[in-house]
């Protein structure tokens, strides 16, 4: 999960109708991919803006229309969560707000015990994450970890996902960064709007191929 942003914006890009998402920790990566494939849609951030010669950035609201092409996303931190969970988990979902429910009733029929991946900013705990992650424990009701308890209570302490992720180190670097883009936080703010729930299918030239 990277709530602020990647994964609300490979959530929104497979509910629109994109047909997978290939996740790549490097730019030079994400390029090599693209090359070898012979087609793609490359998309991603540093820094919070789009990377140059990129065909896009890292804004859901940038994925609202189905591409007809895989989307290539390297970002700072949540596209390396996942492939660190690739790594490391059995089966791997992708979780933002925007698919809540959808991922807490597919982590219900599991029926399996559940890690939930934080990617935080620069491997640090930030609050947007934490927030999302205590919405999913609450809704789970499961037994939980000291932090998973932890992050239940932190999310009960805000108002609304919005003044979160405002004030969380993720929406700060958006802020900073692209002021232009603050119309992502409150679409990332939005619960439960979209029915999907990404998965890894597997890996492929050492990007992590997601799709629903
Ligand atoms: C990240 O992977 O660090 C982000 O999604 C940052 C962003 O684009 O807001």
């Amino acid at each position: 999960m990277d709530v602020i942003r990647a994964t609300s914006t490979i959530c929104q890009a497979l509910a629109a109708g994109s047909p997978k998402v290939l996740c790549t920790q490097e730019v030079e990566e994400a390029k090599a991919l693209r090359e070898s494939l012979g087609e793609g849609v490359l998309g991603g951030e540093r820094r919070a803006v789009r990377i140059p010669g990129f065909d896009r950035g890292n804004s859901p609201r940038e994925y609202v229309e189905p591409l007809a092409e895989p989307l290539i996303l390297t970002t700072t931190n949540g596209t390396r969560a996942i492939l660190s969970a690739a790594r490391r988990c059995d089966h791997v979902l992708v979780g933002s707000l925007l698919n809540l429910s959808a991922l807490v009733e597919s982590l219900r029929a599991a029926h399996e015990d559940a890690v939930v991946v934080c990617a935080g900013v620069q491997g640090t705990l930030a609050l947007d994450d934490a927030f999302v992650a205590g919405r999913i424990v609450e809704l789970l009701g499961w037994t939980r970890t000291d932090a998973a308890e932890a992050a239940a209570r932190l999310a009960a302490t805000w108002s609304g996902a919005e003044d979160a992720f405002r004030a969380s180190k993720s929406g700060r670097n958006l802020l900073e960064n692209a002021p232009e883009l603050e119309g992502d936080i409150p679409f990332c703010a939005q619960e439960s709007v979209l029915d999907v729930v990404p998965r890894l299918g597997g890996m492929r030239d050492g990007a992590a191929e997601v799709t629903t």
